[in-house]
């Protein structure tokens, strides 16, 4: 074993085994680049995922109860194009709360499937589920929901993929595209997708969403030094970086950076990396589209637009896609 995988299956905070040996060579591999950078997915340890769901109620961080809405009023709608026997699978579920709205829509959904990378998170999400819908097959699959998945096998029924959150903003287009043509892969034929996407604003808005005043925002994005210093053994000083997100309009996304305080080194796993004083790592972009942007990007990963809800302050939308 190398010493970096050996590093890897340290115990984390909560002293379960670190299983995911990626971690390590993901870290190592982005902070070598010239700019560094870490892949957002790391965010969701427990408590990563935890900040996350403090995030989704924050009053400036309009998303989730934007999406929410959008997806109690059409409802009745997607439980049209959906007809009845569903089986729904979700990427990257998360705390699988917003499903619920399907699930009550929905004429006889026949199972549901949450994908996450967070296990614990997810099955402890799919025992609330279950005490909800106790006649619904519920069968997570740990997961990172960005490759391609093997589902398990399942009653048949018309598979309708979820992924709700814009979590699709986290991947540049190109990445959104492929993820779009392995998910119809994953579904199989004949599958729906339902897919919820950020849309472009005034970037205030979009900058006091991700700054917001309480410092969750912040502190999710810190915590990720935090869990390479619990996972990896790394030796992080935590408190000499601070949180940065900027709106490029330009680029139309959002980035994440954490900045340094001062000049500084820290090892992982035997390799010292040096900081300047201002240097980022780049966390995470959160891609905002145009209704037609998406749908653009959607059709050339072959699916077809079926149907596209958003709000009133058209904030967000939420497109029903078919094959
Ligand atoms: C999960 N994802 C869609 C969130 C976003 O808005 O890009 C993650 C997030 N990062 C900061 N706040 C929320």
């Amino acid at each position: 074993m190398t010493p970096h995988l050996a590093s890897a299956l340290r115990l984390d905070s909560e002293l379960r085994p670190v299983r995911d040996p990626g971690f390590l060579e993901d870290v190592l591999s982005g902070l070598s680049q010239r700019r560094k950078t870490i892949p957002p997915k790391y965010f969701y340890d427990v408590t990563g995922s935890r900040l996350f769901d403090r995030i989704c109620a924050l009053p400036e961080y309009y998303p989730t109860r934007t999406e929410t809405t959008i997806l109690q009023v059409a409802a009745p709608a997607i439980a049209h194009h959906a007809g009845p026997d569903a089986v729904l699978v979700e990427f990257g579920s998360g705390s699988s709360t917003k499903v619920r709205i399907l699930l009550d829509a929905l004429e006889r959904p026949r199972a549901y499937v949450p994908i996450d990378i967070s296990g614990e998170h997810m099955r402890q999400a799919a025992r609330d589920l279950q005490t909800t819908y106790p006649a619904l097959k519920i069968v997570p699959v740990e997961a990172d929901f960005t490759q391609g998945v093997d589902l398990p096998t399942l009653s048949e029924g018309k598979r309708i993929g979820f992924f709700p959150g814009s979590t699709i903003g986290n991947l540049t287009p190109a990445d959104a595209a492929r993820f779009l043509q392995r998910a119809a892969e994953t579904l199989g034929p004949g599958s729906d997708f339902i897919v919820g996407v950020d849309l472009r604003k005034h970037g205030a808005i979009l900058h006091a969403a991700y700054n917001d005043r309480e410092g969750v925002t912040a502190a999710f994005n810190l915590n990720l030094l935090s869990r390479i210093n619990r996972e990896l053994g790394a030796d992080f000083n935590v408190k000499a970086f601070r949180h940065r997100a900027f709106y490029d309009a330009a680029k139309g996304r959002i980035e994440m950076h954490l900045e340094s305080l001062k000049p500084q080194s820290v090892m992982i796993a035997g390799d010292r990396f040096s900081f300047r004083q201002d240097e980022t790592i780049h966390t995470e972009s959160s891609y905002k589209y145009t209704i037609s942007g998406f749908q653009d990007l959607a059709v050339s990963a072959g699916w077809q637009p079926a149907d596209c809800f958003v709000d009133e302050d058209r904030l967000f939308s939420v497109h029903y896609l078919t094959r």
